[in-house]
């Protein structure tokens, strides 16, 4: 998202851009050891998904914590239910091995979600998953497909940022005249009616956080520090950068930055 080069027009790629996922992937990547210590708010979803996750009624089933990186999620669920062994999914090795190892750890999978969920989660007593459907191509195809490999009575836990967030910083780009760069994220009522598809809503909940981010560029080093920078809008250059870093402050993005999170609990009937 932040460019290196100083040029302030857009030169041509001297080759194509790599898929998407692949581009998710590297910058996940790059950023794997710094994740932990910078992914605030993902590690108060954990938290919270992790409380809602203690009463649950969860049968016996292969469990996973989907697109779990270091595991945030995963360990906040074994410690309200130490009870429950969660295999832990990811494309990103690097994030993977930052998270807890040896025999009491739950055990990571190197899987590319975009490819559906592995033969072993057929049937699964509980998909949780945190912060990652987003990436996926397309959330809602993906997140109707893990409601279809529940067993009867399986959960899905799912937190995952929406469309509605980051509207000032949308604001700030179109008073800039620069594109919005960051990632484009999913309808939170297309992603209800795709859980409703196949599952019953326990808890349905479409949170709202808000952060102070008075300057545009300590945001987007934000993103990158936690590997969370690729998007499908490019990026900008050296002098889109000054002007939406000029035009960020002004009018209706003196209010925070807001993040829309849909937080979902579901039981297949
Ligand atoms: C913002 S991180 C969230 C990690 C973790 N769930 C948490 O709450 O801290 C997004 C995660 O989704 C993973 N991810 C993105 N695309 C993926 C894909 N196609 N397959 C598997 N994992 C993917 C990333 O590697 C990364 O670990």
């Amino acid at each position: 998202m932040v460019e290196t080069s100083r040029a302030s027009t857009r030169p041509a790629p001297a080759t194509p851009d790599p898929p998407f996922s692949e581009r998710v992937r590297a910058c996940f990547s790059s950023a794997a050891n710094r994740y932990e210590g910078s992914a605030r708010i993902q590690r108060a979803i954990a938290w919270r998904l992790g409380h809602l996750c203690r009463p649950l009624p969860i049968g016996p089933g292969p469990r996973a914590d989907l697109g779990a990186g270091t595991g945030l999620l995963a360990r906040s669920i074994a410690l309200h239910r130490p009870d429950l062994d969660l295999l832990r999914l990811d494309n990103c090795q690097a994030l993977l091995e930052q998270g807890p190892q040896g025999s009491d750890a739950s055990a990571p999978l190197l899987w590319d979600l975009n490819s559906g969920l592995p033969p072993q989660l057929g049937g699964a007593s509980l998909l949780a998953s945190s912060f990652a459907l987003q990436w996926l191509e397309p959330p809602r195809t993906q997140l109707e497909h893990w409601g279809s490999q529940l067993a009867k009575g399986g959960w899905l836990l799912l937190a995952v940022p929406c469309a509605a967030s980051f509207q000032q910083w949308r604001q700030a780009a179109e008073r800039a005249g620069v594109p919005f760069t960051g990632l484009t994220l999913p309808q939170a009522p297309e992603l209800i009616a795709a859980a409703e598809r196949r599952l019953q809503l326990v808890r349905c909940q479409r949170l709202r956080f808000s952060r102070r981010r008075p300057q545009a560029l300590p945001f987007l080093r934000e993103l990158k520090a936690i590997g969370a920078q690729a998007s499908q809008g490019g990026q900008l250059t050296r002098a889109e950068l000054r002007r939406l870093q000029a035009h960020w402050m002004e009018g209706p993005s003196e209010r925070p930055l807001e993040w829309e999170v849909l937080l979902l609990v579901a039981r297949k009937p």
